[in-house]
């Protein structure tokens, strides 16, 4: 039985921070977790209605970039952990838009650690219980790999992007907090996450969204960049090991080993949608179309998890072939999920079916 603890999870109600929070109450019941989120476009409370209502679980509708606010949360809740996920997270909308990146990743981050700095310095810790600030990170922020190589803890920084660019600057603040004022971080890189609650505008969704309503299949430049995926409970898993295990001060690389060219991948994701839609096998495939290429796109991310695997014994547990089906198989049949992200109208159903507590 672990000790009774109150920790903050930011960006709970987003794709990844959903999973971590159904996985941490459900784990943890004598834990009482807070769900911090601001509900941007990207946030969504029916990605947790299957938990909304333990006992541990408490939703908090709040922002980061306002640090008055969290000063405050922190002195009602007296938080001993921080599972930090909100940010802004899709590229193309950081080459559109950077300043909100900058807002929300960097001084969203930098008011977290404050406030958590703030609360720890004049509050000691509940008997037992070792306080831990957690930084949830991006493989983006290393840069772009030619043909070989992977990226390690040790890989130089080197963001290309205004969304890798914040993420990076958001590392070092927290790594920085580490160095100087001795703050307990811990902190995880992690390449791409697919699978259920994942807002249609990131390439698996969106492909399945289109090639489900005949739509064309948008595929920038050639589709030879490549990406490592996994899947996102996985990654998960590994936040909840990190979370427990890990070291001050230690950074964890994240991976699936699982290298896909983009084309490659929407093949394979062209062939799942035929036989789960009973269309005649090739028929999705007519759908892709080759566009303007992202500016600046980075070619190749693979990750080198094996500090991960070797110090805390984590491993993948999925092949992507299988995880994939499960994926589509999750889309196929929530499609009133995708109708609300999409619509807009689960701010409705925040409205009428929960409140604040
Ligand atoms: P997401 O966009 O699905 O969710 C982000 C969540 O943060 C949303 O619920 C949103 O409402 C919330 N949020 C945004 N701005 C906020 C603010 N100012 N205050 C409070 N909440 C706010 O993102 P995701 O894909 O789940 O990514 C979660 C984290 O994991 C991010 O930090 C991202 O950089 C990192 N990450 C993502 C991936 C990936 O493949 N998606 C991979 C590695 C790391
Ligand atoms: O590597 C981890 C990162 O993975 C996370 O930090 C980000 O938050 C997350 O969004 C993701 O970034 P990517 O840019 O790799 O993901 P996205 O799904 O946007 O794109 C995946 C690849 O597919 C990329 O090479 C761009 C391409 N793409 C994307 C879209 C949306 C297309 O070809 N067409 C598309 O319509």
């Amino acid at each position: 039985m672990e000790a009774k603890r109150n920790i903050l999870i930011t960006g709970g109600a987003g794709f990844i921070g959903s999973h971590v929070v159904r996985l941490f109450v459900n784990n943890y019941p004598e834990y009482t977790i807070f769900n911090l989120d601001a509900l941007t476009y990207a946030g969504n409370l029916e990605n947790l209605r299957d938990v909304q209502d333990k006992p541990n679980y408490r939703f908090l509708k709040a922002d980061i970039t306002n640090a008055e606010e969290l000063d405050k949360l922190f002195a009602t809740h007296g938080f001993d952990g921080v599972v930090h996920l909100a940010a802004e997270s899709h590229v193309d909308r950081s080459i559109h838009g950077p300043t909100q990146f900058a807002l929300t990743n960097v001084i969203g981050t930098v008011n977290l650690l404050n406030a958590a700095r703030n609360y720890w310095a004049h509050n000691a810790a509940p008997t037992g219980v070792e306080r831990r600030f957690y930084h949830v990170s991006t493989d983006e922020v290393y840069g772009s790999l030619g043909d070989e190589g992977l990226f390690t803890e040790e890989t130089p920084y080197d963001p290309r992007s205004p969304y890798s660019a914040s993420k990076a600057a958001s590392d070092h603040f927290v790594r920085a907090f580490y160095h100087t004022y001795k703050m307990p971080v811990v902190l995880s890189n992690c390449s791409n996450n697919y699978g259920s609650f994942h807002f249609p505008e990131k390439l698996i969704p969106l492909a399945i969204n289109n090639i489900k309503h005949n739509f064309k299949i948008p595929v920038y430049g050639k589709g030879e960049n490549v990406r490592d995926w996994l899947f996102v409970e996985d990654h998960a898993r590994a936040i909840d090991v990190i979370f427990h295990k890990g070291k001050d001060g230690e950074t964890y690389n994240i991976g699936g080993h699982n290298e896909w060219k983009n084309i490659d991948l929407i093949y394979l994701l062209c062939k799942i949608m035929d036989s789960k839609l009973n269309r005649p096998e090739g028929t999705s495939v007519k759908l892709i179309e080759f566009v303007k290429d992202r500016a600046g796109h980075d070619l190749r991310y693979a990750i080198d998890s094996s500090k991960l695997q070797n110090e805390l014994g984590w491993v993948p547990s999925l092949q992507f072939e299988e995880g994939l089906e499960k994926t589509v198989e999750w889309y196929l049949t929530n499609e009133e999920w995708l109708h609300h992200v999409t619509s807009g109208d689960y701010l409705k159903y925040y409205e009428t079916q929960y409140h604040q507590r």
